[in-house]
């Protein structure tokens, strides 16, 4: 038997134990910098020449190791490897499967801060978001462990008195996981144990801005128990090593989290059925979000300007699930504006996120810094910039946080997704209004409503169209087990992660029928 499942609590860093405890590890992470990582292909390390070198984004001279690269040939190694241990890993039992986990969570548990150090530096990410990035890695490992257990038990069906009639679920066969930057340790940690647990093998090819989270979870599912090629550790390019294994015929899925451009590619590409393959293969694919929290006239505008400033600002914007845009109607629009630039000015500190009073750090790569500065100058075209616009990469890649006011609901701005510290206001005449402007988007993934009106509460509950939608808070920080969590629209297949439904999309329901 295992407890009921209950969320990871946040690490309070006002008390001075905790504080001191991350700050040794971040000690520790420095002293451990530098090093070379292999991959991992049936439990043998194999050291390539050719290296990702991964660095500090808030401080591009600091590398945090050279990860090896994969290639098309080891590549294909690995899915020999995967498609061969797949057979006896299918016939595992669920509860073996679960404990690795369970080990996985208390091991990670218990080197809480050390993990949280790592992310600091390899991900950029403030003290805040580093220890909830990693209390929702352990969530994952503690949720789909109980989650497997509970499909094991199977769903009742009828049987006429001559039959002897089943349905249970079963394993698809080799995975492939591409998991993206922003949530280095979580979603990474997440979708490859949900591949793993339902008793599939999985390819596991991590971002390459940060592949050493994931070398340092697998060698913590090692350590748990998990078996050699179960999970195959791949870095690599995705032109090169990505396409290869989402078109190999013997892939039977593809979970994939990321960017609209490579999400869109993939459900392309693995929907062509290759030479050989014997399945239409399943995509679990998470994209982008353009989130709005709507502001409604009566409202309280102090938790409005709240929830909008760590939607907006939380990890520099860098979530899927941030606030990019704000609806306010008209009333209120002037009050919550000045608040929103007020809060930005005052309390959003931004710098080196080892510090441990840093509100935002950096952006993740040169590529993102050119995008969200493009973004910004097309903005003050659209727009009135109210706060921030200005960019500096000589140390790292670091954007301030900038508010653009009175933009078109139709601008680029308010349309498509930056990714980074930016977040554009337009106003609405009513609530209808503002509905109607927050549903205008290809996207659908997280909105918050902030309204004291309860009619309107349940008009947004009926007609705002996203797969997670928050009132009277902001629209980041789902919880795994509490906020499922997924979008509609071009924010992807909404397999609700952190859901009692998620470890279904990784299997295949079987019905057996007897004749007695
Ligand atoms: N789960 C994260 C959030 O809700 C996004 O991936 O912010």
């Amino acid at each position: 038997m295992v407890v009921p499942y209950k969320h990871e609590p946040f690490t309070d860093f006002s008390l001075d134990v905790n504080r001191k405890a991350l700050e040794d590890s971040i000690k520790q992470i420095e002293a451990d910098l530098g090093k070379d990582y292999p991959l991992i292909i049936g439990g043998e390390r194999i050291m390539t020449d050719e290296k990702i070198k991964v660095v500090n984004p808030a401080n591009k001279k600091e590398v945090i190791g050279y990860v090896s690269k994969a290639n098309q040939e080891l590549a294909e190694k690995a899915h020999q490897i995967a498609d061969e241990t797949f057979n006896w890993w299918r016939k595992t039992k669920a509860q073996f499967r679960a404990d690795i986990l369970f080990r996985a969570a208390a091991i990670i548990r218990r080197r809480k801060h050390e993990f949280t150090a790592h992310l600091v530096k390899e991900g950029g990410k403030p003290w805040k978001e580093a220890d909830a990035d990693t209390a929702e890695a352990i969530d994952f490992l503690e949720y789909y462990g109980r989650q497997i257990l509970e499909i094991d038990k199977g769903v009742e069906i009828n049987s006429r008195p001559i039959e002897n009639n089943r349905f249970h679920y079963i394993p698809l066969g080799v995975g492939v996981v591409i998991s993206p930057w922003n949530f280095l340790f979580a979603i990474m940690c997440g979708t490859t144990v949900a591949s793993m647990v339902s008793g599939n093998t999985v390819l596991l090819k991590p971002a390459s801005s940060t592949p050493i989270i994931a070398y340092k979870m697998m060698e913590v599912l090692e350590e748990a128990g998990l078996p050699a090629g179960v999970i195959n550790y791949i870095p690599g390019s995705g032109k090169e090593v990505g396409d290869y294994l989402v078109d190999h015929p013997r892939t039977r899925f593809v979970s994939f989290t990321g960017s609209r451009e490579v999400g869109t590619r993939i459900f392309e590409r693995a929907s062509k059925v290759q030479p050989g393959q014997k399945w239409l293969k399943r995509t679990i694919i998470e994209m982008g979000g353009k989130d709005t929290i709507v502001v409604d006239k009566e409202s309280d505008l102090e938790l409005a300007a709240d929830a909008i400033t760590y939607s907006a600002f939380g990890f520099s914007g860098q979530k899927c699930s941030a606030c990019s845009r704000v609806v306010a109607h008209e009333e209120i629009y002037d009050k919550l504006l000045d608040k929103v630039a007020a809060r930005t000015r005052e309390s959003v500190s931004y710098g080196d996120p080892a510090a441990h009073d840093t509100y935002m750090g950096p952006v993740i790569d040169q590529a993102a810094y050119d995008k969200i500065l493009s973004y910004i100058e097309i903005g003050k075209k659209e727009g009135k910039l109210v706060t921030g616009g200005k960019g500096d990469d000589s140390k790292g890649w670091f954007i301030e946080p900038t508010v653009f006011a009175d933009l078109a609901p139709d601008s680029r701005i308010m349309q498509e997704e930056i990714f980074g510290p930016v977040v554009g206001f337009t106003k609405a005449k009513s609530f209808e209004e503002a509905i109607d402007i927050a549903n205008n988007t290809d996207y659908g993934l997280t909105g918050a409503v902030i309204t004291n009106n309860r009619q309107n509460q349940e008009k947004a509950r009926e007609d705002f169209h996203v797969g997670n939608l928050y009132f009277n808070r902001g629209c980041t920080a789902a919880i795994v087990g509490y906020h499922p969590f997924g979008g509609f629209n071009m924010s992807g297949t909404d397999s609700k992660a952190g859901g009692p439904d998620y470890l279904i999309h990784h299997m295949q329901g079987k019905t057996t029928s007897e004749m007695l």
